[in-house]
């Protein structure tokens, strides 16, 4: 028989992309197509959700075909995506009645105001392990029935079906057969009780959600039956379903307690596994679920930061640095020896652990002799300090987990440089495992249905695919690294607003 391959589609918020995985891990071809943002107005952020759709058919298209495999060794496909992003549609004609909300999404920032401010949040952080913020789907879903006309009298009438960009591909996939999600997705909409595995009654009520609207919630690994033959040339088993960083988290292979995996894009996401504690979080982190496998759910905890990637895109763009982000790493490395320059990019408010909308970037320390060089390891700086931030966070959130850390495990657009890799360990004062293939994301989508199609047995045998890691270990000495943290903080407690 033919060696099984694994189909992974990556819809995330910028592209959608499908890379096709042999049992191993190895990606044997991939294809992928950027996505159109569209900004209706200050704050707002929009995707269609059609073009969703017509590109995740190509690229699955196409990556089959530029591997040259028949179409025959497809054993399952394995979906993950950007989560929070939210669109609802129309069960019978298939259209959707807005185009979708992306997760970057400011539009319910006042709903979510007034929630907190009638003293709402606590109780929904402790059935969802989230916040009242407008990142989440729940406030974006009761904004689509409230604003679009007719639309809360056809959700009433049973005409409409609510989901995440998994659950709105699988619907169109599957010709409508399957409106299903996974437990990781459903723990980012604001709506899902994370212990209880199901919505949350008291949720629903309190934003005016008819429950009619929502997706059935399966394991990660489950069936959600099979694409269309029209589709792809063939019906083919979806088994795997996972949030992107959820998809990370298994394709980092961090499927036990105090394994951690951090993806540095545009912003930063790092995740711990707590396994089968859900801890709440004292410092703002959110509590979410990590994966649901044969019933059995397993949290973690998770941090965000807004800007990594983009304070270098910054330097490039908004200071006219030509050269990309090796350009920024090459002056990066030609800084003097402690220059004291720090940067807070807070160039969209802080997140976790801080969480201030309103603060805003500011660079500290600047003496007649200060560069663009100290400017960008600074701001190679602020990556790693903010994550020494997260990671205090969660040494304090779960410190059973945390004793159980040994490295954090890193993917994403700055993790191909190995001196920003030594710099995160240098000034986190933990050891860095850097990803030598980073597409983890999608290789932990076709893990989860690898394991939904019994090509692995076990969730360890999943997770042996894993790329290999460059370890660095932090060569800092103590001291050095709590004297830069000292001035991290004192910088931030400068540009914050609150607290
Ligand atoms: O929570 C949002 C996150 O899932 C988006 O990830 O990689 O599409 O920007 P990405």
């Amino acid at each position: 028989m033919a060696e099984p391959l694994i189909l992974a589609l990556d819809q995330g918020t910028t592209s959608t992309r499908a890379i096709l995985f042999d049992a191993q891990g190895h990606a044997l071809a991939e294809a992928g197509r950027p996505l159109e943002q569209f900004y209706p107005a200050d704050g707002w952020v929009e995707h269609d959700a059609n073009e969703i759709f017509a590109t995740s058919v190509a690229v699955m298209k196409e990556a089959i075909e530029t591997s040259g495999r028949p179409i025959e060794d497809v054993t399952a496909i394995g979906i993950t995506n950007q989560r929070e992003t939210v669109v609802i549609w129309d069960k019978a004609t298939g259209e959707p009645i807005h185009r979708a909300i992306v997760w970057q999404d400011r539009r319910t920032a006042s709903t979510c105001e007034q929630l907190r401010r009638a003293g709402h949040e606590a109780r929904v952080t402790e059935i969802t392990g989230l916040l009242l913020d407008p990142y989440f789907s729940g406030t974006k879903i009761a904004w689509l029935l409230g604003d679009v006309p007719g639309a809360r009298a056809r959700a009433q009438a049973g005409e409409l079906l609510v989901g995440t960009m998994d659950t709105w591909v699988i619907w169109k996939l599957t010709g409508g057969k399957v409106h299903a999600t996974d437990a990781t997705n459903a723990s980012r909409t604001l709506l899902f009780d994370i212990r209880k595995q199901r919505w949350s009654q008291e949720l629903l009520q309190l934003l005016d959600v008819p429950a009619s609207l929502l997706p059935d919630v399966r394991d990660c690994a489950a069936d959600y039956g099979q694409t269309d033959a029209a589709l792809l040339g063939r019906a083919i088993p979806i088994r795997g379903v996972a949030g992107d960083q959820q998809a990370a988290l298994m394709g980092q292979g961090c499927i036990r307690p105090g394994e951690m995996k951090a993806t540095y894009g545009t912003g930063c996401f790092m995740l711990i596994n707590t396994g089968e504690a859900a801890p709440l979080s004292r410092a703002k982190l959110l509590t979410t679920v990590a994966a649901r496998l044969n019933g059995k759910t397993t949290y973690a905890l998770e941090g965000s930061i807004f800007i990594a990637g983009a304070a270098l895109q910054w330097i490039n763009e908004g200071l006219n640095v030509p050269g990309g982000g090796s350009a920024i790493e090459a002056l990066a490395q030609s800084a003097k020896e402690d220059h004291g320059v720090v940067m807070v990019p807070a160039f969209t408010g802080l997140g976790a652990p801080w969480w201030d909308a309103e603060a805003r970037g500011a660079l500290f320390g600047l003496t007649r002799d200060t560069t663009l060089a100290e400017i960008s390891q600074a701001a190679f700086d602020a990556c790693a300090l903010q994550t020494r931030d997260l990671v205090e966070a969660m040494r304090a959130d779960a410190p059973n987990a945390f004793g159980e850390a040994v490295e954090i495990r890193i993917d994403g657009g700055m993790s191909r440089s190995s001196w920003f890799s030594q710099r995160l360990a240098d000034l986190t004062g933990v050891p860095v495992g850097r990803a030598t293939y980073q597409e983890t994301t999608a290789l932990g989508a076709a893990l989860f249905a690898g394991l939904g199609v019994g090509v692995y047995a076990t969730v360890e045998a999943a997770a042996a695919a894993r790329p290999a890691t460059e370890r660095h270990d932090p060569k800092l000495d103590g001291h050095g690294r709590e004297a830069a943290y000292a001035r991290w903080l004192d910088a931030v407690a400068r540009v914050r607003t609150e607290g």
